[in-house]
């Protein structure tokens, strides 16, 4: 049986709403014209409140990598020490552009598919004796699904020393989380069009306070086109410093509008319900989760199958009977978990999809009736949140 209707459940990119599609195939314009300008002061001004964020939000045509590699070049000067978290592969990014750049770099390692313990932290940042500049963290671990208690770290460090700059990577979870960069005491956070966005890939973000676009200024680290001073003085004329994606900035638009006809707190309940009801359906069908229900991100979800040849089989029959692609694990969890994205529009109905196809592969490859134990378990979750 061959099902045409194909279901993106990675944890981006995320499935393109058709009405946004739509949009970002709208016939091109200049980007250095007044129609662009229109385009870009809205979408600069529209994502404010999706990142918390008092000033407009600058935005790059870049992966989200860019983002990461320029809140360490705009905020980090050549002798610097600075701290990284590292509790997955891309707390291992901000680890690799560290170490390209930098020679000061201290790693602050968690257990993979753990959230980090901010008192644990607090007293690691003591012990060191040099001068920090900065604390950089994922809030969403991608890799490992866990979402970090930003906001305590963020209080935390700035109590410990309201000096340090507090550097966040939101690639995996903006649009989908309650964050304000004031009361999270966040001095920049970044992230990407191609997830809870949903959007194609293609664009990255920065949201900053003022302490943070001052520091911009000051820093001498050598950068060009990711120099965030150059963002900042277009942006103020409704513009990029270079050729920008024209086509993705329409679908910020359309994705804000989107928005703000769901409601933001109503798209972040879908997320957490979602999340819940995924989970409880995984535990039915007898499938351990990564991450503690405390810890677990609403944007993606990780379980272990029982083997490597079981996380095979799970992923390739998802893909070859029901069309439904879902994520692997990375760096050392390769091979021992499976990972399923649910951001952005996704439905319940789509992820309960995914249970159901999930509890024929298990019923069949592990020879135990399990159909109808997942899905009930889901729909009884969400009929009790939604
Ligand atoms: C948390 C996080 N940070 C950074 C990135 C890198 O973004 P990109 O692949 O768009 O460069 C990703 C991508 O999955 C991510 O999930």
């Amino acid at each position: 049986m061959h099902y045409h209707h194909s279901l993106l459940l990675t944890p981006g990119p995320t499935p393109v709403p058709d009405h946004i599609m739509k949009e970002i195939q709208s016939p091109m314009v200049g980007h250095r014209s007044s129609d662009f300008e229109e385009i870009a002061e809205e979408a600069f001004h529209g994502l404010k409140p999706i990142f918390g964020s008092q000033n407009d939000v600058l935005i790059l045509t870049s992966s989200g990598t860019s983002v990461l590699e320029a809140s360490m070049l705009n905020i980090v000067n050549p002798d610097d020490h600075f701290v990284i978290i590292v509790s997955g592969a891309f707390g291992n990014r901000f680890k690799q552009i560290a170490q390209t750049y930098y020679k000061n770099v201290h790693i602050y390692d968690v257990e993979w598919g753990k959230a980090v313990n901010v008192e644990e932290f607090i007293s690691y940042l003591k012990s060191l004796n040099v001068t920090i500049t900065a604390v950089f963290s994922q809030f969403c671990e991608t890799s490992t699904t866990v979402l970090h208690p930003i906001h305590d770290l963020g209080n935390a460090i700035h109590h410990f020393n309201s000096d340090i700059f507090f550097v966040v990577d939101g690639v995996s979870c903006i649009g989908a989380v309650d964050v304000d960069l004031a009361k999270d005491k966040i001095d920049v956070l970044v992230s990407g069009s191609q997830k809870a966005i949903m959007l194609p890939p293609g664009l990255a973000f920065v949201a900053y306070n003022q302490r943070a676009k001052n520091r911009f200024q000051q820093v001498t680290t050598p950068r060009f086109y990711l120099d965030l001073n150059k963002y900042i003085t277009s942006q103020a004329a409704h513009s990029t410093p270079f050729t920008p994606n024209v086509a993705l900035f329409r679908g910020v638009n359309a994705y804000v509008e989107s928005v703000k006809t769901e409601g933001f707190n109503h798209v972040i309940e879908r997320h957490y319900a979602i999340r819940n009801a995924l989970r409880q359906a995984l535990k039915a069908l007898n499938l351990d989760l990564l991450v503690n229900d405390h810890d677990a991100s609403p944007t993606v979800t990780a379980f272990i199958p029982k083997d490597k040849e079981e996380v095979n089989h799970i992923k390739n029959e998802l893909k070859q009977r029901f069309n439904i692609t879902i994520a692997g694990g990375q760096g050392h969890l390769k091979g021992h978990i499976l990972r399923i994205g649910h951001m952005g529009q996704i439905s319940p109905f789509d992820i309960l999809s995914v249970v159901a196809a999930l509890e024929i592969i298990l019923s069949d490859y592990r020879q135990v009736n399990l159909i109808g134990q997942g899905t009930a378990k889901f729909t009884e979750v969400i009929h009790n949140e939604i």
